[in-house]
């Protein structure tokens, strides 16, 4: 098994980004049986197909490296970097792209969401974006891919492109790439805006009420559970009496993730409790899951040495893995 995952270093890590994504990369590194591999990657070239900020993105990187160790990632044990240093990536983007249709991407809804109705002026990057994504896993054969909901689409075109490729440049006892699995995890919760129960927490969001902060104390953290959105009724005993209350229901989920528990459960010691009763509890959940990444967060971040050497190593097993591959492309296309 290799699993392979990335995440854009933009921004803040949220309750969200944790829950759904960070929290089940460290389950997969911890369950992995001998022999199995985690690559967890900083996607820094993806963010160059939005305009940016140079230094941002470096702080933003280093930070998100910061983030995913204090969040228990084990760059010891998974193998953690940031793309750019892995320069077999925008390689194997190029080789790719003589493989991938216009069509395909044309059909991308990200690129569609993106580019707006300024095509013209849209990147070549962001449209290419989903090109480099499959680079990203094929590079490694990577089995496994953790994905949102959000990105089934991409994946689904890295695969396309796989088999295009090896349909075409390989024989069928012997493939260029394997074709990566989308990977759902079970478990992985979906968070909604403390704000408005039908919009995704987000870091794009405005408003920080809105939102968790990985980073937030105690304090700040308690204030934004007490301002949450809610109603006035208490918390039935069963789950279906929460649909049509979709605040309710994403505190109740939260409480459910952090307390690893299941909604039954949780209704069945809580129902007849009224939010002002709920809350607090909940605000505790948060504090004590989240205070301990915090700590270990600040302490990374006065430890540049410390990530930055954790990137490069992971950096140098990178390159490693990707070798094999990248070279079995050349090859195959007569380079
Ligand atoms: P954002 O929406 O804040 O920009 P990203 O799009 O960068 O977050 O997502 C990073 C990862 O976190 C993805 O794997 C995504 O599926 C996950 N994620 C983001 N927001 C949420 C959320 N509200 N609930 C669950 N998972 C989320
Ligand atoms: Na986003």
């Amino acid at each position: 098994m290799r699993v392979v995952s990335g995440i854009q270093p933009t921004g803040n890590l949220h309750l969200g980004n944790y829950l759904g994504a960070i929290r089940n990369w460290v389950r997969m590194q911890d369950e992995l049986s001998e022999g199995s591999e985690c690559l967890f990657f900083l996607a820094d070239m993806h963010a160059i197909s939005m305009p940016h900020d140079p230094a941002e993105l470096r702080r933003g990187t280093i930070e998100m490296a910061a983030a995913l160790i204090a969040c228990g990632i084990d760059p010891t044990r998974s193998i953690l970097f940031n793309q750019a240093q892995v320069p077999q990536h925008a390689e194997l983007q190029w080789l790719l792209t003589g493989t991938a249709r216009m069509g395909w991407l044309n059909r991308m809804t990200q690129w569609k969401d993106k580019a707006g109705k300024n095509r013209e002026g849209a990147s070549v990057a962001l449209f290419a974006y989903p090109v480099l994504q499959a680079a990203d896993v094929l590079l490694y054969q990577a089995t496994h891919v953790p994905v949102g909901e959000d990105q089934k689409q991409h994946l689904e075109l890295a695969r396309d492109i796989a088999q295009k490729f090896n349909n075409d440049f390989a024989s069928e006892e012997k493939p260029v790439f394997t074709l990566p699995d989308p990977f759902i995890p079970p478990a992985a919760a979906r968070i909604m805006s403390l704000r408005d129960g039908s919009a995704k927490m987000s870091k794009s969001d405005p408003s920080e009420m809105s939102r968790i902060n990985l980073i937030d104390d105690a304090d700040t953290i308690m204030k934004k559970v007490k301002k949450a959105k809610t109603d006035p009724d208490p918390l039935p005993d069963n789950v279906e009496a929460l649909e049509g209350r979709p605040e309710a229901l994403n505190l109740v989920t939260i409480y459910c993730a952090l307390t690893e528990s299941a909604p039954e459960a949780v209704l069945a010691e809580q129902a007849g409790k009224g939010f002002g009763a709920f809350k607090p509890l909940l605000g505790e959940a948060l504090v004590e899951t989240l205070a301990p990444i915090s700590s270990r967060f600040r302490a990374l971040l006065d430890d540049r040495e410390a990530i930055d050497a954790a990137l490069a190593r992971g950096a140098a097993l990178a390159r490693e893995r990707a070798a094999p591959t990248l070279s079995a492309t050349y090859e195959a296309l007569g380079l």
